[in-house]
């Protein structure tokens, strides 16, 4: 029933240890300042230094009561609860030497300094403890902390290369990373919670204070997992609850891992696990809008002729020789000006013949620009009978038809396009079709067809 006092008084100690910091400042202080009025303060140092000695005395207790019950590693408590031990004896000592000579000798300045010096270290280390030995350092600039010898490597999520992430090591690329994001801050040598260190393989094959974390081949009996997957509200859940969570996919890994015989040097490639499951963690490349190619660069002076003609041409980027080209100012622009554009045929990527007077026939054009990848056919007459040349565009990534005539079925022969991500089909009969979503691109209609509320027919 009273299991709980010596926890309990062990949870004062953070309080607890200010009192003889207090108390012991105070006195030595004194020391220092009396001076020759010695004798007129010596009552007051006494007791300075005697509340200073009980106070520190069950700072102490409390404390080895916190170490005990709270599973801190003896490594890291013990400079700190021997010094605070040390802290006790010498603040009584100096209560004893005072009380039994009134003289004033010099060397008490000194063991009150010493006093004092101990004191500082006791709280430093302590400090240390609940803290973190980096709690100064941290919020320096990072070139500062590696020129005091800090490391600065902050818990970055998972990544793993996506061409050659089978040579990665399955535990110390995969497996550490994951649990040092996730549980570390608890788990470490320092910080023993549950007597469990996560920090290293060492400790994760020792297990905590309920035995091993693991068992081989069966992450079903290891709590190693089953803890991360037990509902939040479970008291044993880990992480506990508000604390930071591994992702679903992290969580799978591990399994994963202590499926494949936990090792601590094996490859992922050799674990035979399933390659959906490192997928997730594939940094994620920026892909290129347009096609990545070598192309001539059209010269100047064909480009200055475009725009004579009337089209609006202009390179994607400073120095590509990639272009966009529009008719935004031609709008007679017919399939028989297709010829104009044919010199450009490779280096068109973007193409708006919006509003312009073309037919189904520039279709047929129209699919010999290997790299286009954005075409615009707003507002002009096209059916869609000969979208089907469109597959020819091996590029092609957004397309609009945007008030057209363009039916689905038209539509429907470029489902299976090999790169055709987007369709655009405002104001076209497209656009009321049901089958949209059969299609392996998706058509953006702007029909919101919101499904009716009870309040829609309320009538007020
Ligand atoms: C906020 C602190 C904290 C974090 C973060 C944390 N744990 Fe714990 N863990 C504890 C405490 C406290 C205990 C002891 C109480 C208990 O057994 O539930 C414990 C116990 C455990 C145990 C049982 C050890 C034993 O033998 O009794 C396992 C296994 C464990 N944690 C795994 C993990 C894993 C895996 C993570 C990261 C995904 C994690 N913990 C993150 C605080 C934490």
């Amino acid at each position: 029933m009273i299991d709980f006092i010596f926890p309990l008084v062990g949870r004062f100690h953070p309080i607890l240890v200010h009192l003889p910091i207090g108390f012991l400042v105070f006195g030595v202080i004194l020391i220092f300042w009396a001076g020759k009025k010695y004798s007129i303060y010596s009552p007051i140092i006494q007791l300075a230094f005697l509340l200073g000695g009980i106070s520190a005395g069950f700072a102490s207790i409390s404390g080895f009561l916190q170490y005990q019950g709270e599973g801190y590693g003896w490594d890291s408590v013990k400079f700190h609860l021997i010094l605070g031990i040390l802290t006790t004896l010498l603040s009584f000592g100096l209560w004893y030497h005072l009380k039994k000579s009134v003289a004033y000798p010099a060397y008490l300045k000194i063991k009150a300094a010493t006093l004092l010096v101990i004191l500082t270290l006791t709280g430093h280390l302590g400090g240390n403890i609940t803290h973190g030995d980096d709690y100064f350092t941290e919020v320096l600039p990072p070139e500062l902390q590696v020129f005091l010898g800090g490391e600065t490597s902050k818990n970055e999520p998972l990544e793993l290369p996506e061409d050659n992430w089978e040579e990665v090591e399955f535990y110390a690329g995969a497996i550490q990373p994951i649990l040092d994001q996730n549980c570390k801050s608890c788990h470490n040598p320092k910080k023993l919670k549950g007597e469990l260190d996560l920090s290293t393989f060492k400790g994760i094959q020792k297990g905590g204070e309920d035995g091993a974390i693991l068992e081989s081949g069966n992450p079903e009996k290891s709590s190693l997992f089953t803890r991360l997957v037990l509902p939040e509200d479970d008291e044993d859940h880990m992480p506990p609850k508000d604390k930071r969570q591994p992702r679903k996919e992290e969580i799978e890994l591990i399994k994963a891992w202590i499926a494949s015989g936990p090792s601590e040097n094996a490859k992922l490639g050799e674990a035979a696990i399933n390659a959906s499951l490192v997928t997730p963690f594939f940094k994620k490349n920026e892909i290129p809008f347009y096609p990545v190619i070598e192309v001539a660069k059209l010269p100047q002076d064909s480009i200055s002729k475009l725009r004579e003609k009337g089209f609006f041409a202009e390179q994607i980027k400073k120095d590509s020789p990639l272009l966009k080209v529009s008719c935004i100012n031609f709008p007679t622009f017919s399939d028989s000006d297709w010829q104009m554009l044919q010199s450009a045929k490779d280096q068109i990527v973007y193409l708006d013949l919006t509003g312009t007077a073309i037919s189904d026939v520039v279709l047929e054009e129209i699919a010999s620009l290997p790299n286009l990848t954005v075409l615009k056919l707003n507002q002009t007459g096209i059916n869609g009978s000969s979208l089907g040349k469109l597959v020819e565009n091996k590029n092609l990534k957004l397309l609009y038809i945007n008030n057209t005539q363009v039916t689905v079925d038209k539509l429907s022969v470029l489902d299976g396009h090999p790169s055709l991500e987007k369709v655009f089909a405002f104001d076209s009969p497209a656009a009321d079709s049901e089958k949209s979503s059969l299609l392996s691109f998706y058509l953006e209609t702007g029909n919101l067809n919101l499904p009716p509320l009870p309040t829609d027919t309320i009538v007020y």
